[in-house]
């Protein structure tokens, strides 16, 4: 039986193994990958967020997946789709989120997985929308979204950044079933 539970031509998607932990801590501690973000995270942060991330594949059958190039075997990354409950207009919500190694960027990777991701958010995941937030400065990540058919929904101030950040507001879009 495949490891993937969403497969594309070029990438699979599969829940988190121990050996992803390590090159996901790098990537979150890359201040490129992190630029549209508060800062980079510590190695103690961002394996939080894989327990996390398994966590949530085990209560509700999807989440943040670690992404896995095939022609290499490499751990490049996640796409994926999550509930967020932190304060805004917009939530509580499923989301749908990315980041990807930088040697991974500008091949269409984020676009590929992430519309098998809402393929699956509105197929077996039953949803009946997903959002999709970035800083405003961060314009890949809103091509991405734009790419994928999602459509703004508008600007907040996000809760967990400084309110005069440049990264605020962030931007919402949205795609409904
Ligand atoms: C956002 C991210 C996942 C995109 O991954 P990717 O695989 O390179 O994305 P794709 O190749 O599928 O599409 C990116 C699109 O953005 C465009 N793009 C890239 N940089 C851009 C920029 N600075 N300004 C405008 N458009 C840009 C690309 O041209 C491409 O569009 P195109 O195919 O029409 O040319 C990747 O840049 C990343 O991991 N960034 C760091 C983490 C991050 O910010 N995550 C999102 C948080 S909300």
């Amino acid at each position: 039986m495949s490891q993937f539970i969403i497969q594309t031509q070029r990438l699979g998607l599969r829940n988190w193994i121990e050996s992803d932990i390590a090159p996901f801590v790098s990537m979150c501690q890359d201040p490129e990958v992190m630029r549209h973000f508060p800062g980079v995270v510590s190695e103690a942060e961002a394996t939080t967020y894989v327990r996390d991330y398994q966590d949530h594949l085990e209560q509700h059958g999807f989440t943040y997946f670690a992404v896995e190039e095939l022609s290499s075997g490499e751990f490049i990354g996640f796409v994926g789709i999550k509930h967020q409950t932190y304060e805004s207009p917009f939530t509580p919500c499923v989301d749908i989120g990315w980041r990807l190694k930088r040697s991974a960027w500008g091949k269409g990777y984020a676009t590929e997985a992430a519309k098998e991701c809402l393929e699956f958010a509105f197929g077996p995941a039953k949803l009946k929308e997903v959002y999709a937030m970035c800083a405003n400065t961060n314009a890949a990540s809103e091509a991405v979204m734009k790419k994928i058919g999602m459509e703004k929904a508008g600007s907040f101030v996000h809760p967990a950044i400084e309110a005069n950040s440049p990264l605020n507001p962030c931007l919402a879009y949205r795609i409904v079933r």
